[in-house]
């Protein structure tokens, strides 16, 4: 496995291509939108620097990375040669319909096709395909540069040489891959979504501030960032999304999105992206002041 083309140059997609590139593959990093390509290539050159002054990665390693990416509007030619290409457009099913036909037509029928989608089925986007048994799901984590695991899906159709292909190209990259079956939300966002939209309950029922959910979480149970701060930081929107596709398929009240959530999606809040989410960033992104005031 040698070439690479990564689709959709938004948060994951940027991080995708960057691991990828570091380890070695021809990337072809493509979207639409040439700004975010942009956006998506000073991101890049950015972490690959911050790995080189943290001494995890040499010049000549951050040098012939950067070289091995190609940014580009114009996939058709990379599609031609690829050997895997791995989507990583918006937590929209018509979107992803679009792309994964383009993928049948577009790429030699020896090419695997994989998903980052954070809940949406392999199965359905099998469908879209002319070789379901080379659909996969390969769920990275954000930020993708230093988070250890991919989640690989399989689909009912995934040929296991497709899942072995998939488990040892995860290695490839330094990380670990886990293997769960198709069903809403996998593992990771299946148990980690309620425990989001559980803190937006906690805060719309004046428990707690922003503040102090996410201070008992961080300093209670040792997470990294807590839950809203995380929220913020995966995206209010793609945190709906999920939400929406796990009370779709689970039916369970905890899955149902809280209505703060909704109204903050609907406001333009997304968090990290938009500058203001639970907390704002304009200011000090590496620490944020609290923007959602509730408490009495
Ligand atoms: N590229 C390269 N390196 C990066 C990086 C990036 N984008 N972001 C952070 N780093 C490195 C830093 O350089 C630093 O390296 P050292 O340990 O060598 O100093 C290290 O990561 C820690 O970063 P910081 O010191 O800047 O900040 P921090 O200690 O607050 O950690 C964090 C930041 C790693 C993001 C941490 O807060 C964390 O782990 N948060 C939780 C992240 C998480 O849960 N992600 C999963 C979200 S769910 C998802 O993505 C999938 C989905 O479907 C929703």
């Amino acid at each position: 496995m040698k070439n690479i083309v990564v689709v959709g140059a938004g948060t994951m997609g940027n991080g995708i291509a960057h691991v990828f590139a570091q380890q070695g593959f021809n990337v072809a990093l493509t979207d639409q939108n040439k700004q975010q390509l942009d956006r998506a290539a000073a991101t890049i050159k950015k972490n690959l620097e911050r790995l080189r002054d943290k001494e995890k990665i040499d010049t000549n390693l951050l040098t012939a990375s950067l070289d091995r990416l190609v940014f580009t509007t114009e996939p058709a030619n990379y599609y031609k040669n690829a050997d895997l290409v791995l989507e990583a457009v918006s937590e929209n099913l018509q979107v992803k319909k679009i792309v994964f036909e383009q993928f049948s037509k577009l790429t030699p029928t020896t090419c695997l096709l994989a998903s980052n989608t954070s809940s949406i089925s392999i199965n359905i986007l099998a469908n879209f395909t002319d070789r379901q048994d080379k659909v996969v799901g390969m769920h990275f984590f954000n930020p993708v540069p230093i988070m250890p695991l991919v989640e690989i899906i399989k689909g009912d159709a995934t040929s296991e040489e497709t899942l072995t292909t998939i488990k040892a190209l995860a290695t490839q990259l330094g990380k670990t891959g886990i293997l769960a079956n198709d069903a809403p939300g996998f593992v990771a966002n299946r148990v980690l979504l309620p425990m989001i939209n559980e803190a937006i309950r906690t805060l719309g029922e004046n428990v707690s501030d922003v503040a102090g959910i996410d201070a008992v979480m961080k300093l209670g149970m040792g997470h990294p960032m807590g839950p809203l701060q995380l929220a913020d930081f995966i995206g209010l929107d793609v945190c709906l999304s999920i939400l929406e596709v796990l009370y779709d398929g689970l039916k369970k009240p905890h899955y149902q999105p809280h209505p703060i959530l909704i109204e903050m999606v609907q406001a333009g809040h997304l968090g990290v992206k938009s500058g203001r989410g639970f907390y704002a960033y304009t200011n000090d992104p590496k620490n944020p002041e609290v923007a959602y005031k509730n408490h009495p």
